[in-house]
């Protein structure tokens, strides 16, 4: 059996199991629908002292810390799309994409950042430099092809985020995020002539 089934296959098997607790959670919280507005104004409001009471320092800490690894993530989505918009390989349609998906990921450092201040955290800055292969940039489907990579580590990242968030209500939001992150890969592989959803699971 190859790696890839055995992957699909757990997969499955996780789903299958977790489905029935997230259905229960779901259907006792009457506001689930608003999911992800919720999730956003939640995190929005992680002033609120209510908002992690009875979390232990420990988990406290390492929700911080995911929260960071995902900050610095999307910075460098940020200063990635930035290089694409302004290496002048894009066409007007694409480069307006490209700027849409750069709000995006602005507008998730700022969620993720009030997040972190919420919690007594310091969101982590972009950094002065980032090594992205420029030299390989010479071509419209060679920036859609480095932005799609980044977009696709994006959902990975965002996947592993949730299970490890000690804070349900942040993996709730990072699962909204996520799937901001899987439109912007479909949308660039579309863009490249690939298939845009390559599988019925993510792996
Ligand atoms: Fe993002
Ligand atoms: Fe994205």
């Amino acid at each position: 059996m190859s790696s890839k089934n055995t992957t699909k296959q757990s997969s499955v098997a996780l789903f299958k199991q977790s489905y029935t607790e997230s259905r229960r959670r779901f259907l006792r919280q009457s506001g689930a629908a608003t999911f992800s507005g919720a999730a956003i104004a939640m995190l929005s409001g992680f002033g609120s002292q209510t908002a992690y009471a009875g979390q232990s320092m420990e988990a406290l800490e390492q929700d911080i810390r995911v929260l960071n690894t995902a900050i610095g993530a999307e910075h460098e989505a940020v200063a990635a799309y930035q290089l694409g918009a302004e290496s002048g390989l894009l066409s007007p349609g694409v480069l307006n994409v490209a700027v849409q998906f750069q709000g995006h990921h602005k507008e998730h450092i700022d969620a993720l950042s009030a997040a972190v201040t919420g919690l007594g955290g310091e969101p982590v800055a972009a950094k002065m430099d980032y090594q992205f292969p420029v030299e390989k940039l010479k071509a419209e489907a060679d920036v859609l092809h480095f932005a799609a990579g980044l977009e696709r580590g994006a959902v990975s990242a965002y996947a592993g985020a949730i299970p490890v968030f000690d804070n349900r209500d942040l993996s709730a939001a990072a699962a909204s995020i996520l799937a901001d992150e899987a439109m912007h890969w479909a949308i660039l592989r579309n863009a490249l002539g690939l298939d845009a959803v390559p599988g019925a699971f993510f792996s």
